[in-house]
């Protein structure tokens, strides 16, 4: 196989080119790295182009570009294949965790470490090399082969309703593989057969005009601080069931056919709180801790900002408080109604004594299942099967992909995930790093994927 004498030979240069890619600090959600969001468009257009991708740009929308590109030159008789990924990153902070700079990359133990590196920038790369490894060694694919790769997952992908919607023709395709995704264990393949979906909402809650004393003013007047807690704590109980009235109504409950799919899965719960550092496991009763993650709702709080932070005690009556909150959802729940359903519980929550502005988020996903015996899923999982010696498990995963039911309504082709991240890679975390060997071996398995096509 003259691909496979190709990546040998250029793996180095696909190393330093990763680290290029890892260097450009493409955080969507910070509006001062928009022009580096760009400009790893342009990275990608022009690596694309390099691989002998065609028709390659970079299209604008009202926020991060996408990149598309095709080479359609296999035939009428051959399918045709979209490749999905993602070149923005979450943000890095806190820097300080960080064992090297996180857009200084740096190869340690055959690992290289930066934000990006394995979640999506590696992933997305490898369906590049091994296009290019395919092209420039044998001068053609043996399947028509397009390429969309958005720059603004990270976020929730805001404009990928609107592009996905006006930009059908440049997605069609018989197939979708996403180079964003994960497998199971270095040694263990995965075939991924449901993501959660998502709704993200703030909660700002306010009194006085700004901070006060509050031995002069606590007892006169409410505290934003613990008005937020108030509210907060009614939604959930102690117990993790979810209280937000209406939240569970269009949740599908599992089947016992599902239930045993997710049972067959080996699940250490030593091993995960060993992971993690958590001292216990703790959600919804009812349900197992892999049910749990992967196919019951969730209602988190990601981020919570109020009073005095710094050394100390400061003695004051803060005049806000806010909440950030995620939401992970599952068939058939709606992100729109589900941020209704919290705008109403907020609502009818709201204490006394202070103004409760609620505000939906940007992101937005809907819960995303792959029916079993699915034809992409199947030839992916005998590639994997090939290259791992071993029979890829069922999984789901906790996350979310929002671009992948937007596929589904507009394409009408139900996504593959084709990817070679793995959970212990510190995705969104400090020290985020990639296997160079699963670097490698992912691009073999492109190559034989588009073989066996
Ligand atoms: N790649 C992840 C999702 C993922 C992780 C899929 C592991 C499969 C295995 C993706 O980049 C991600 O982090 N998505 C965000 C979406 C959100 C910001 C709308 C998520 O799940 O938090
Ligand atoms: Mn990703
Ligand atoms: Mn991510």
């Amino acid at each position: 196989m003259a691909w496979k004498n190709y990546l040998d030979r250029e793996q180095d240069r696909f190393v330093s080119e990763l680290t290029e890619f890892v260097s450009i600090p493409s955080v969507s959600a910070k509006p001062e790295n928009a022009a580096d969001v760009q400009r790893a468009a342009e990275w990608v257009a022009s690596r694309l182009t390099e691989a002998g991708g065609e028709n390659v740009e970079v299209l604008q929308t009202a926020g991060h570009p996408v990149v598309c590109g095709n080479w359609l030159h296999a035939g009428p008789d051959r399918p045709t294949v979209l490749v999905y990924g993602h070149f923005d990153v979450q943000p890095a902070e806190p820097f300080e965790l960080w064992s090297s700079p996180p857009f200084e990359p740096e190869v340690r133990d055959g690992r290289l470490f930066g934000r990006g590196a394995t979640d999506d920038k590696g992933s997305m790369l490898i369906p590049i090399l091994a296009t290019e490894a395919m092209l420039k060694s044998a001068g053609r694919l043996p399947i028509n082969l397009r390429f969309f790769f958005e720059g603004q997952e990270e976020i929730g992908s805001p404009d990928m309703p609107d592009f996905v919607a006006a930009n059908a023709h440049r997605l069609s395709a018989d197939m979708i593989f996403s180079a964003d995704g994960a497998q199971w264990a270095p040694d263990q393949p995965q075939i991924i057969e449901g993501l959660r979906g998502i709704a993200s909402v703030e909660i700002v809650v306010r009194g006085a005009d700004s901070d006060q004393h509050s031995g002069l003013h606590g007892g006169g007047i409410a505290n934003p601080a613990m008005a937020l807690a108030q509210i907060l704590a009614s939604m959930k109980s102690p117990d993790g069931h979810i209280t937000v009235e209406g939240f569970y109504d269009d949740v599908v409950p599992l089947t016992e056919d599902d239930r045993a799919a997710i049972a067959e899965v080996p699940f250490d719960a030593e091993a995960y709180l060993a992971e993690t550092g958590a001292p216990a496991e703790h959600g919804e009763p009812g349900y197992t801790t892999r049910e749990r993650l992967w196919a019951r709702p969730t209602l988190e709080i990601n981020g919570l900002t109020s009073g005095w932070q710094g050394a100390g005690t400061k003695t004051v009556l803060p005049a806000e408080a806010r909440a950030k909150i995620t939401c992970r959802l599952v068939a058939d729940q709606s992100p729109e109604r589900i941020v209704e359903a919290l705008r109403a519980h907020v609502e009818r929550h709201a204490p006394d004594g202070v103004t409760v502005e609620f505000e939906a988020g940007a992101a937005r996903g809907n819960p995303f299942l792959v029916p079993r015996g699915h034809n992409a899923s199947v030839v992916a999982a005998q590639v994997l099967e090939e290259i791992y010696g071993r029979a890829p498990l069922r999984t789901r995963v906790g996350g979310s992909i929002p671009v992948m039911t937007m596929l589904l309504e507009h394409v009408g082709v139900h996504a593959t995930m084709f990817a070679f991240q793995h959970d212990d890679e510190n995705l969104h975390g400090p020290d985020e790093f990639v296997r160079l060997d699963a670097f490698r071996r992912g691009q073999e398995a492109y190559c034989r994927l588009f073989e066996s096509l």
